[in-house]
């Protein structure tokens, strides 16, 4: 049987490899800290949750949704007049299964087969497996420490840029947990009306976003609704990430593109979760600053207790994660990531995953507690010998080879 040459192109998730793992250690009666899947391990709020009980109790909830309730809509809509300062007409709004699903299908609706796409790198995978599934080929574009892991359109060759017809912008950015301020993004919207390039920009940490000022909409800067469109998806923001809903918003001819080639895949939203996103999004937001701000907390615990076990690591600016360079000489991120789960049980993601630039680093997410972490920081402080001495003859094993 020959099954499509598109599989070719999928490599397979390390979380499952990770998973097999973690399921020996635990087997073996081993204490496991599993730092490396990007959910969150707050619940959702009490409203949140009674929104989606009630409505599943209703049997009358059960039929296909077909499209999103109008109070959906009105509900993100005044979300981003509130949060953001920005008007959206329903017609510039359309929900999704996630930011996955939306990313999944999004340049069925704007490419061809061979239209370039960039994306950041190292960036969320499905940045790039979305734009290829549907035969688009995917251009990364260099991301750099030194530069703070925003975009340098310099570094972007004009010969490049003629040719591209879409871009994927994503800050705050998983997994490296950077910032980018007002003056990048009005440099992107000059950059795609430039080229005539398609902005796709991924918000889903804007809520999780430190500092003093709240993170802005893409959307909030002028002509970007011209240019492009943004993700928002509710998982980070309420804790929501198993129940499934984002949405597209934005430039009207690619949202409503986007609802057509999902009119003939899918029949709409099951009602009590689009039920329990109205409570979401007109509810009491403080829990979500509170979220915040313990993100952001456990960011600097971490990277203080890791400073202290002589492996320093680069300050978050926000998302659920902090990333890190690799310690005590280690080169490999896969190799240190399994070093670091057998020795020390805690289960980190390698940067490998998310593109040849996020080798050397990884990712760890911050699905956990104070109390957990500094069991954490114990465990590596304790291990951190035996991990010099595994990297020191690592290299001497490459050195040979
Ligand atoms: C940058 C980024 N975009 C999108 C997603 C997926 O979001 P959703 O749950 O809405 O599919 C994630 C999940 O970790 C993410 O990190």
């Amino acid at each position: 049987m020959q099954l499509s040459s598109r599989l070719d192109e999928l490599k397979p998730g390390v979380f499952h490899a990770l998973f097999e793992r973690r399921t020996r250690l635990l087997a073996r009666g081993r204490t496991i800290h599993d730092l490396s899947v990007g959910t969150p391990a707050f619940l959702p709020d009490p409203h949140i949750v009674s929104a989606l009980s009630g409505a599943a109790a209703d049997p009358r909830e059960y039929g296909y949704a077909m499209s999103e309730l109008p109070e959906l809509k009105a509900a993100i809509r005044g979300y981003y007049a509130d949060r953001f300062g920005v008007g959206l007409s329903d017609s510039e709004v359309t929900a999704i299964h996630g930011t996955q699903e939306g990313m999944a299908h999004i340049c069925w609706a704007i490419c061809d087969p061979g239209d370039v796409v960039l994306v950041p790198d190292p960036g969320y995978p499905i940045f790039t497996d979305g734009p290829r599934l549907c035969g688009a080929e995917v251009v990364s574009y260099p991301l750099f420490e030194e530069k703070g892991y925003v975009l340098d359109f310099a570094d972007l060759s004009p010969e490049l840029c003629r040719r591209a017809k879409v871009i994927v912008v994503s800050y705050p950015l998983n997994p490296v947990c950077a910032r980018a301020d007002a003056a990048f993004y009005r440099e992107l919207i000059v950059f795609a009306e430039k080229y005539q390039i398609t902005v796709i920009h991924d918000a889903a940490y804007a809520d999780i976003a430190f500092g003093d000022e709240p993170y802005p909409s893409f959307l909030s800067f002028p002509g970007a609704r011209d240019v492009g469109v943004e993700f928002y998806s509710l998982s980070k923001t309420y804790n929501f990430t198993g129940a499934r809903l984002a949405f597209l918003l934005g430039n009207e001819r690619i949202v409503q593109a986007l609802a057509t080639i999902r009119s003939q895949i899918d029949y709409g939203i099951f009602l009590p979760i689009q039920k329990a996103a109205v409570a979401a999004l007109t509810g009491d937001q403080s829990g979500v600053r509170a979220r915040c701000r313990a993100y952001q907390e456990m960011a600097e615990q971490l990277a203080t207790g890791l400073a202290a076990c002589g492996w320093p690591v680069r300050t978050s600016e926000g998302t659920m994660f902090l990333w890190s360079g690799l310690p005590y000489g280690y080169r490999d991120s896969l190799r240190f990531t399994l070093d670091l789960m057998e020795e020390t049980g805690v289960i980190v993601t390698p940067g490998s995953a998310f593109g040849a630039r996020g080798e050397g680093y990884v990712r760890f997410a911050l699905r956990t507690d104070p109390v957990e972490l500094d069991q954490v920081i114990a465990a590596i402080a304790a291990k951190r010998g035996q991990l010099e001495k595994l990297a020191a003859a690592d290299r001497v094993q490459e050195e040979n080879r």
